[in-house]
């Protein structure tokens, strides 16, 4: 049975990929900040049916060790990790950079890529011993170069992911170390993350016309995550970004959206 790791899961689409793959009959070991949060989670996966184990266990991936104990827990439990994903993320408050904290740079960077970076760094040394296994890494705003006023740290940190995460399928691949490395790439999704800047229940207002252009592009992250789990079940390719929202999507979705209306904030 093969065994599935992912940060940041006790919600939004870390919760709702653990969910997949418990159908798929994979064991699932969903962590996150707050055990309350990770023990309903779990409950809600225990709900689903699946030939799999279920587990959890505390982590903050701004610090290596919590990183470094759920890679042990995972193995003690279950004897190898086959799917690592880093997906734990947090959201900039829509400022300018000079109006940031300095702490709330930190923060940004730390969770959105120095956690990934070494989430990625700690578990392939961990999958380099089997010469197996697959780490994926989740794209975001900013990934493809794009640039808006008020996400200039959250677009650097995916920038930055997009670059570290092809350059580690490189490494890789030279160094055959027979681990495959890829990128989610969920699009726009309704999920806390949207409204929630730095988790920490600090409110973002969106603009009528940010709303507007969610309601045309955003999904549910049941929906994305369905696509992306069985996407990444499917692959066996280093280097893949495996794509929600394509162009030809986005563009079908503009072109449609006069009678096709969804208003996901109204509900
Ligand atoms: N929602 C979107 O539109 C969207 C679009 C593109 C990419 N993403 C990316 O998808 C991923 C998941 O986002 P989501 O929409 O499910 O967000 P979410 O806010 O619903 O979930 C993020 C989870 O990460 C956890 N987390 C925050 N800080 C953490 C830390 N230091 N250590 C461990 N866990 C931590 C939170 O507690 C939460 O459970 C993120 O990487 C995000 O950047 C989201």
């Amino acid at each position: 049975m093969k065994t599935v790791v992912i940060t940041g899961s006790a919600r939004g689409l870390g919760l709702c990929m653990a969910k997949v793959f418990r159908k798929n009959n994979f064991n699932v070991v969903i962590s996150d900040l707050k055990e309350e949060n990770l023990k309903k989670a779990a409950e809600e996966l225990l709900d689903i049916k699946g030939e799999g184990k279920v587990s959890y266990h505390i982590c903050d991936v701004t610090k290596s060790i919590d990183i470094e104990e759920l890679i042990n827990f995972a193995v003690t439990e279950y004897k190898k990790i086959d799917i690592w994903i880093n997906n734990a993320g947090v959201n900039q408050p829509d400022k300018a950079l000079w109006d940031l904290s300095e702490e709330e740079i930190n923060l940004i960077l730390n969770i959105d890529l120095k956690g990934a970076i070494i989430g990625s760094k700690l578990a392939m040394k961990e999958m380099m011993k089997n010469h197996q296994g697959a780490i994926y890494n989740i794209e975001g705003y900013g990934s493809n170069d794009a640039m808006m006023l008020g996400l200039n740290m959250y677009g650097t940190s995916k920038r930055a992911v997009t670059h570290f995460t092809i350059a580690l399928a490189k490494e890789s691949e030279e160094k055959d170390t027979g681990v495959i490395v890829g990128r989610l790439s969920p699009g726009i999704m309704i999920t806390d993350f949207i409204t929630n800047a730095l988790g920490n229940g600090e409110k973002i207002n969106l603009p009528e016309r940010t709303k507007k252009v969610y309601n045309i592009l955003g999904d549910y992250p049941d929906v994305v995550a369905e696509f992306l789990v069985n996407s990444m079940i499917n692959n066996t390719k280093n280097n893949v970004k495996i794509n929600w929202l394509t162009n030809g999507k986005a563009a079908w979705r503009f072109m449609t959206s006069g009678f096709n209306k969804r208003d996901f904030f109204n509900k």
